[in-house]
């Protein structure tokens, strides 16, 4: 096998992934939080239109350093008025979902298709060792967040905490999620689904938004229900509880809507240590309830994966699709670029270090083909938008008020639309085209950041535009579920390995399922990769 190691002016990576055995990888579902009925007697609810009318803080306009990012084409930054926002370590932005995600495929939500959700993780007790346990998870609503623009009309967010019900007695309470790892937020109808490293997912239910008194305390304080800071709690309403063979492990960090299937699957990923595969796996979602789809021929209760991959990729923070490309973030430190990959599972990964330091989740806006990103390092937070077709546009220079705490996002004029000029679209001979050095071997370049082409068949690897499509393995009957779905019908089971080339595929029709074939994987010889992605 031939390795190369490419520098470039931003750097490139390849390397294959390997096909686990999706039936591995299942949860089980709780019932329904039934204190939530009790809340309700008590509680005012709310919806989400009432969060976003009553959100009151202003972002601030982006800064040139996320301008200077290639292919940016909006974004903001937080308010500086409340420390927990822009400068404390406290809370850390972690992943981040669209009104596209919840009203998939609309993008409407209460009348409203600019929403932003992003959610913060109090990290405090992440290696298990700290004396305190954190505050667990609390989600920004952020109004007209994603609209166009520099400074559009209007945008504001507000915060809300995620909480627990229980029942204390006769009384219905909740508490917050103390302990709770989480690096990964999908918005899927009325729910909102976040990882959980330690038990797997839990869902919110934004049909009980409750407004409490936004005090330091959380839950049930004599008479009064306290929202530790915050005017908004949502009630964790499922939880799904990993259910792995013994031997396999999977933390889920990332998560995300995945558009590559119609209904779309929830894509769920690891973030694993230097040197350490991750686990990817994507579940079914049902269009009806929301909730993750069920194999009929599985164990009853239980989603299973519909596939589930390992990539040699660490510090994974973020994955999703677009584009006919499944696109990775991974963050390596607050000093350090964070790194955006194009993956086609069980083919390769190309990458770039492009993004400010402290890179986190990401999610795809199809209205205006965006990649949604969040960075979390003190001082220099950032949520922004790239072009998803890897293109640069062209933008107003950034205002000229201080990128300091000066600016509160108020005074911006609305900027202009940006234009997309440039057709360069990252692939195959565009890599090829940037190349500035080709070595044989092994190399490192400084601060560990580094890419590694790999091609198991250089000549035969198709380009990045143009992968293979094959129709999804249904062994065991993961993922045939529904019958009435369109990824369950008939026809398509007896397709079942018919080679779909993807530019045949209209743009806008999702696409049903990529990656190389079960066998090919499995027969690919383990060669040592180098560097980020070494075995
Ligand atoms: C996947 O795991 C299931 C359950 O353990 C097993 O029955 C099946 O044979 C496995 N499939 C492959 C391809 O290894
Ligand atoms: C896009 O912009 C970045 C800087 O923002 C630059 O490094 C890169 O060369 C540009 N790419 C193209 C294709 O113009
Ligand atoms: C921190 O996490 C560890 C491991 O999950 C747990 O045993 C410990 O109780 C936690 N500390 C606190 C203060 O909750
Ligand atoms: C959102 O911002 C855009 C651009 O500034 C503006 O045209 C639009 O009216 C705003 N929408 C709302 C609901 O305020
Ligand atoms: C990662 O997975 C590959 C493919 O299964 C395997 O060959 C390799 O040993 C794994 N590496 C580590 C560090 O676990
Ligand atoms: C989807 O949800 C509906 C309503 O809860 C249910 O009737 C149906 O069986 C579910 N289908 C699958 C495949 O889970």
């Amino acid at each position: 096998m031939l390795t190369k190691i490419i520098l470039t002016l931003s750097l490139l990576l390849s390397t294959q992934a390997a096909l686990l055995n999706e039936t591995d990888y299942t949860f089980s579902i709780s019932a329904y939080n039934s204190a939530i009925a009790e809340l309700d007697k008590v509680l005012k609810k709310v919806s989400v239109g009432d969060v976003l009318t009553a959100a009151k803080y202003k972002p601030l306009d982006y800064s040139q350093w996320m301008r200077d990012t290639p292919y940016f084409i909006k974004g903001f930054r937080w308010s500086q008025k409340d420390p927990a926002d822009e400068t404390d370590t406290e809370w850390s932005p972690q992943g981040l979902t669209t009104s596209w995600d919840s009203g998939y495929p609309s993008g409407s939500v209460d009348g409203q298709d600019n929403i932003l959700l992003v959610s913060w993780n109090d990290q405090r007790n992440k290696t298990g060792a700290s004396s305190e346990a954190g505050k667990g998870v609390r989600v920004s609503f952020l109004r007209n967040a994603t609209a166009q623009g520099v400074s559009p009309v209007n945008r504001a967010y507000t915060h809300a905490l995620l909480v627990e019900p229980f029942m204390n007695g006769q009384n219905a309470d909740y508490r917050l999620l103390d302990n709770v790892i989480s690096g990964g937020i999908v918005w899927r109808g009325d729910y909102l689904y976040i990882t959980d490293r330690q038990l797997g997912l839990r869902v919110f239910d934004l049909k009980h938004i409750y407004q409490v008194k936004n005090d330091a305390s959380v839950g049930k304080n004599g008479n009064t229900y306290s929202g530790g800071g915050y005017d908004y709690v949502i009630p964790q309403a499922y939880t799904y509880t990993k259910s792995l063979p013994r031997g396999v492990s999977f933390s889920p960090h990332s998560a995300s809507l995945d558009r590559n299937t119609t209904p779309p699957c929830l894509l769920l990923g690891e973030s694993t240590p230097d040197g350490t595969n991750a686990t990817f796996a994507r579940f079914f979602l049902n269009s009806t309830s929301n909730l993750l789809s069920i194999s009929k021929s599985s164990s009853p209760t239980k989603p299973v994966a519909t596939w589930a991959y390992k990539a040699l990729l660490f510090n994974s923070e973020g994955a999703t699709f677009a584009n006919g490309n499944y696109w990775l973030t991974s963050n390596d430190g607050d000093n350090v670029k964070g790194e955006l990959y194009q993956w086609l599972p069980g083919e390769r990964t190309d990458g770039q270090a492009i993004f400010p330091p402290g890179v986190q989740g990401i999610a795809y806006k199809p209205a205006g083909d965006e990649l949604w990103v969040v960075g979390s390092v003190p001082g220099k937070r950032y949520v922004m938008a790239l072009n998803a077709g890897l293109k640069n546009a062209t933008l107003e220079q950034v205002p000229a008020a201080p990128t300091g705490g000066a600016n509160d996002g108020s005074g911006g004029s609305g900027g202009q639309d940006p234009a997309v000029q440039s057709k360069k679209k990252m692939s195959g001979g565009a890599i090829a085209g940037t190349v500035i050095g080709v070595l044989i071997g092994v190399s490192l370049v400084g601060g560990g950041v580094f890419m590694i082409m790999r091609r198991r068949k250089a000549a035969q690897t198709p380009p990045v535009q143009e992968p293979v499509y094959l129709k999804p393995e249904l062994s065991g009957g993961a993922g045939v579920a529904g019958a009435g779905q369109a990824w369950g019908s008939k026809k398509e089971l007896a397709n079942e390995q018919h080679v779909v080339p993807a530019q045949e595929l209209p743009q806008d029709v999702e696409r049903y399922e990529l990656g190389a074939g079960r066998d090919s994987v499995r027969e690919m010889p383990g060669a040592p990769a180098e560097g980020k992605w070494r075995a």
